[in-house]
């Protein structure tokens, strides 16, 4: 199925009966490694919105919820300029911190919540990304524990992620088409 968003065309990526059965199985993990622990998701704004609702409901464990804000990108391109737009209220010493991103493509936005995240001096640290392109990734980040779906290098809307600020109440995740170049 192909949609336009803003005047860019789209073709479906991933379903969204696909994205649920992979959210099942997380929730299923995190229960398992967070047993007796009572984590904080850390839900970076404003792409992991939808992913973190549906997972959390997944996780039957005591846990609690709380939001950072950054930005970095503008249209379909990344700024490389990382703003925090809203701060985090509360405090994360000592307690076991899941991060929650829709995306992590060159890694910097999610190392500079990782940065922030460990001046509160957690006890532990991980990442859970619904997507990744693994290709782009330009940071180690060992605290990358939890990944939905490896990606191509493509622009992707959809299921809580935007173009332009548009798409992200699609159920399903689609990508930028193919746009043949001349030779
Ligand atoms: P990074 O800093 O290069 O890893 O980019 C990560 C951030 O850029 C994500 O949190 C998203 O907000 C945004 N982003 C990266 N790739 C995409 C995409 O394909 N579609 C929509 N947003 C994206
Ligand atoms: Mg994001």
């Amino acid at each position: 199925m192909n949609i336009q968003i803003d005047q860019k065309d789209f073709e479906l990526l991933i379903e969204y009966d696909q994205i649920k059965k992979r959210i099942r199985l997380i929730g299923i993990q995190l229960e398992v490694d967070y047993e007796g622990r009572v984590p904080v998701f850390v839900g970076v704004l404003n792409g992991s919105f939808m992913f973190l609702g549906d997972l959390m409901k997944e996780v039957g464990i005591s846990s609690e919820v709380t939001f950072i804000k950054v930005s970095s990108y503008e249209g379909d391109q990344s700024t490389g300029k990382i703003r925090k737009e809203i701060d985090l209220y509360m405090d994360l010493k000592d307690r076991d911190v899941i991060i929650v991103e829709d995306i992590v493509e060159s890694g910097n936005t999610l190392k500079h919540v990782i940065d922030i995240i460990k001046e509160h001096n957690p006890a532990s640290l991980n990442v859970c990304t619904l997507l990744l392109k693994p290709r782009k990734l330009n940071q180690d980040l060992e605290e990358i524990t939890y990944v939905g779906f490896e990606i191509p290098n493509e622009f992707v809307i959809g299921y809580g992620l935007d173009y332009n600020g548009l798409g992200r109440n699609l159920k399903d995740i689609y990508r930028a088409e193919h746009v043949p170049t001349e030779t």
